[in-house]
């Protein structure tokens, strides 16, 4: 979590919308004020039939604002100036109506006309109910914030207002306050450098219906490439089998299955990478021959599965690094730790390795949080972090990886 007195002295708007997460909008306006930021809300009509505007208005110490003009005194509200004013606006909850009306600019309320005007960076909060969320017409609404650079705090999955339950929930008020304090802690530091992140198991054939995996589930590099894509960047993330994982839209996906088809891929895209960031658990064996058919069952038999050796991903993109190339590598280990990540660093030409220890609990594959220890080639002490978030872990990565 970002300390979230870098909001000190910022201004924000905070737009909300008519649905029933509306009244966690007032926890956020309190979360910004506690802080020292200066929060100006902005109301869609719909949305005062979920919270009274004297509740908000009293938190942030500021007027609520709907209409384009005041009912008593006709004074206008210019949307102009408060997207001068706004360093950050964040609509939460956003419904799939206001995201539908931002993406295409359909400026019939205070809020939308705010938004179009607005040149600080925008966050958006989706909260619907979960047919609405997986529409297509949702996702391709909101695919075409992000590539405005909008930044979309997830919905999380939960019981909704219709008590269905799956991903609608708006995030809680201390994670959105938290993406905006890390937006302002790290600004778009990664703008105009390209990131390329390997992540995910590989499988390797055996025959048309097995296979030869690992237990990654790809949580890590997936998180890191959203880190590196809300921080500017131009992420190209090669991916392994992996399951349903959220990722922002700005980020190109290359989907493989096999260690071949990753370093094929990586090495495609590695000449032009200013960092690659190499997450995947790959094996390092693939049987010598897959099986045309399905292997049968015999009677008094076993078959004996010959391996063959598969190339070395991180080791060969570590022969070609041209100066001005960061590669950075993982490793996940069960005993001598550092001995073996420092060995790593030197047979892969690594610049920077992250060291998981699966001694450590909530740690490695499969969780949502990890403890890792960064160790450096150039010889400088390694960092040792507590259990975090996968998110938090990405950041602090990426935040090491830019002073290599
Ligand atoms: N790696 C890779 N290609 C491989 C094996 C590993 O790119 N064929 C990368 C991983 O993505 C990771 C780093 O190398 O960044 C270390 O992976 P790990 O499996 O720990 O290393 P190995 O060299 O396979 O060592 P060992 O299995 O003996 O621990």
């Amino acid at each position: 979590m970002t300390d979230l007195s870098i909001l000190r002295g910022k201004h924000i708007v905070l737009g909300i919308t008519g649905g029933i997460a509306a009244y966690k909008s007032a926890m956020l306006t309190r979360l910004f004020v506690k802080a020292g930021a200066e929060v100006q809300v902005i109301m869609t009509p719909n949305a005062r039939e979920f919270i009274t505007p004297v509740t908000l208005s009293t938190l942030s110490g500021r007027p609520v604002i709907t209409e384009f003009f005041s009912a008593n005194t006709g004074e206008w509200h210019s949307h102009v100036d408060l997207g001068l004013w706004a360093d950050a606006m964040i609509i939460a909850p956003a419904t799939a109506s206001t995201i539908a009306k931002m993406a295409n600019g359909v400026a019939d309320n205070m809020l939308v006309t705010s938004y179009l005007s607005t040149r600080g960076k925008v966050f958006v909060a989706p909260a619907m109910d979960l047919d609405m969320m997986v529409h297509p017409t949702t996702k391709r609404n909101i695919a075409l914030l992000q590539s405005y650079g909008a930044e979309i705090i997830e919905a999380t999955e939960g019981e909704l207002a219709s008590h269905l339950v799956g991903k609608g929930r708006m995030a809680e008020p201390a994670v959105i306050a938290d993406a905006i304090a890390s937006y302002f802690a790290h600004g778009c530091d990664l703008a105009g450098k390209k990131v390329l992140i390997t992540a995910g198991p590989t499988y390797e054939k055996i025959d048309p219906v097995r296979f030869i995996g690992n237990y990654s589930t790809g949580k890590m590099g997936f998180a890191i490439a959203n880190a590196a894509a809300a921080r500017g960047a131009d992420v190209v993330l090669v991916a392994g089998p992996v399951g349903n994982l959220s990722l922002d839209s700005r980020v190109r996906r290359i989907d493989v299955e096999s260690a071949c088809e990753m370093l094929a891929s990586a090495e495609s895209e590695f000449a032009s990478a200013d960092y690659t960031i190499l997450s995947a658990a790959v094996a390092d064996y693939r049987p010598a021959e897959v099986a045309e058919h399905k292997i049968k069952r015999e009677k008094d038999k076993i078959p004996t599965l010959e391996l063959i050796k598969n190339p070395d991903i991180a080791a060969t993109l570590g022969t070609r690094k041209h100066d001005g190339q960061r590669l950075i590598g993982f490793a996940l280990e069960t005993d001598n730790e550092t001995a073996n990540a420092a060995d790593k660093i030197h047979r892969k030409n690594l610049d920077m390795i992250v060291l998981n220890s699966l001694r450590d609990p909530g740690a490695g594959f499969g969780t949502d949080t990890n403890k890792i220890t960064l160790m450096y080639a150039d010889g400088r002490t390694a960092d040792t972090y507590p259990l975090k978030s996968k998110a938090d872990v990405a950041d602090d990565i990426i935040d090491k990886m830019l002073t290599l």
